[in-house]
């Protein structure tokens, strides 16, 4: 379709700034003021969650880091205990990483270009265009999930998303449908159409604003956009965590290196390889022997690119007086009777609650 043929963009607009004056979301923690660095965590929050899991871990972050500053100046550690139980944990060693930048780099002043603000790690060219419209009202098109599947549906694109053609004229639909002015209330609104109007399954199009005008409505295919892209499967990994639990009931937690899944969380020592013996294994690590070993539960962890099964064993263990580990040398002993000061992922807490319950039925 050339543009000439386009349905006119701003009907489409103004339908949807009315509907968001009576249905869209608002009150929400991060509305309501012009902060940058507010704005900021609120979208990079947002960026894989849904808004219900985000409102009280942001408010417990911005109550421990109120500012930039405040950021830049915590260790990732502290940064990764508030962010533990939301996922996706890079999200937060760039922020934290950005934070630093901006101090150094812009003297802790939340930058006001599109092109800077791209600069900073973990911000893409969506989340920098809603940073700016939402603190500066400055025009800049977004296009994240929700609104790609609004105007992939609208406009009746066919491409596969990812495309970079596809992702091409998704851009250019986006900067055409936002207005000269009201940009904060028009991101604010086609992101809420798309979360909770144009959704992705059995979406409501009869309460739609702008059901008139869209495409994929008229030809009865609002399934078929955004068009699918042919899923791989997800590869199954499998290793083996190990509980070791000294006579005290403490149990050793190991930091994941900065790098990769996980990264700068506490975690449980893993064998990948099947082959390895956990005696040895310990022996040779920790300097430990094993009293009683015990397989519990499998446990399944979905990650984007691939299910991990964690087969966790209680090791109970001598633990010689003199060893030493402490948080400085990557160890720690946790005791699992308090909640973990350090950041956890979710699946290390699953692991944690498994074991806590087996004492509790043996014990009952
Ligand atoms: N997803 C990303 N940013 C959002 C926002 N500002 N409101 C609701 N959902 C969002």
């Amino acid at each position: 379709m050339t543009d000439s043929t386009l349905p006119d963009s701003s009907d489409f607009t103004t339908k949807v700034l009315d509907w968001h004056e009576r249905h869209g979301r608002r009150n929400l923690p991060w509305h309501a003021q012009k902060n940058p660095y507010l704005i900021w965590v609120s979208e990079i929050m947002l960026q894989q969650t849904q808004v219900a899991t985000v409102i009280p871990f942001y408010q417990d972050f911005i109550r421990k880091f109120p500012d930039i500053h405040a950021l830049a100046e915590a260790e990732l550690d502290e940064v990764m205990v508030q962010w533990s139980g939301l996922g996706y944990y890079t999200r937060a060693r760039n922020l934290h990483k950005a934070a630093r930048k901006i101090c150094d780099d812009h003297d802790g002043h939340f930058p006001e270009t599109l092109s800077e603000v791209m600069r900073l790690p973990g911000i893409g060219r969506s989340t920098a265009g809603a940073i700016l419209a939402f603190s500066r009202n400055a025009r800049h098109p977004i296009l994240d999930g929700n609104v790609k599947r609004v105007l992939s549906r609208y406009h009746a694109v066919e491409g596969t998303p990812g495309k970079q053609k596809t992702e091409n004229r998704l851009w250019a639909l986006a900067d055409q449908h936002t207005p000269a002015d009201r940009i904060a209330e028009y991101t604010q609104a086609i992101m809420d159409l798309g979360a909770l109007i144009c959704r992705g399954r059995n979406p409501p199009c009869k309460e739609c604003p702008v059901a008139s005008g869209c495409l994929a409505y008229a030809q009865d295919r609002v399934a078929s956009f955004p068009a699918r892209k042919p899923k791989k499967p997800r590869p199954l990994k499998s290793c083996r965590m190990l509980l070791l639990r000294r006579s005290d009931g403490f149990v050793l937690l190991c930091k994941r290196p900065n790098q990769g899944v996980w990264g700068g969380l506490w975690s449980l020592p893993q064998l990948d390889d099947p082959e390895l013996d956990v005696n040895q294994y310990c022996r040779e690590m920790f300097d430990c022997e094993i009293t009683s070993l015990n397989s519990l539960d499998r446990i399944r962890h979905g990650f984007s690119h691939y299910e991990l099964e964690i087969k966790p064993i209680l090791c109970e263990i001598n633990v010689p007086e003199t060893i030493q580990m402490d948080g400085d040398h990557g160890y720690i002993w946790h005791d699992p009777k308090y909640p973990a000061t350090a950041g956890l992922p979710t699946a290390i807490k699953r692991v944690l609650a498994l074991m806590k319950k087996i004492d509790t039925n043996q014990s009952a």
